[in-house]
């Protein structure tokens, strides 16, 4: 199997560059997807990109990623500290997960200091921009390495 990395972008990910640009900057998520392509091409991994705002979509698309996905880069933004429902996805699917966020949550409000995620995760970047979905990839792209 040609390995295969899925980018899975969470809620309001898709106002990026326009939300709240003095938090998240004025990267739009074509300048993630652009970002995550190009990484992929280096790292000779295949890179599947997706974005969206209903959290049953979400589930669906992990549980599609069963027994065909080397990795998952996940930023499941406001779901990160609310959904019991996609940790579940995540843990049920046995492929490992990547946890990634633009902005340092630990610097920010309390209720994102919590992640439903980080417990089942390989590991956690935040705080790095949207650099931090190449470096995940980077790290899935090593780790998974046969
Ligand atoms: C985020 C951080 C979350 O707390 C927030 O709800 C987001 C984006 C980030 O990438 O920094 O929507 O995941």
């Amino acid at each position: 199997m040609q390995r295969k990395i899925v980018v899975l972008n969470g809620c309001n990910l898709n106002l990026l560059g326009t939300r709240e640009p003095e938090t998240y900057g004025r990267d739009t998520l074509a300048d993630i997807e652009a970002l995550c392509r190009k990484t992929g091409e280096e790292c000779e991994v295949e890179i599947e990109f997706f974005q969206t705002n209903f959290e049953g979509e979400m589930i669906e698309k992990i549980q599609s990623c069963r027994g065909n996905t080397s990795a998952l880069v996940l930023n499941a933004a406001a779901w990160t500290h609310t959904s019991v429902a996609i940790r579940d996805a995540v843990t049920a699917i046995d492929v490992p997960l990547f946890e990634v966020h633009i902005t340092n949550v630990h610097k920010r409000d309390a209720f994102r200091h919590h992640s439903f995620l980080s417990d089942v995760s390989v590991g956690v970047i935040c705080g790095f921009g949207i650099q931090g979905y190449e470096y995940a990839i980077r790290k899935a792209a090593l780790l998974t390495k046969s």
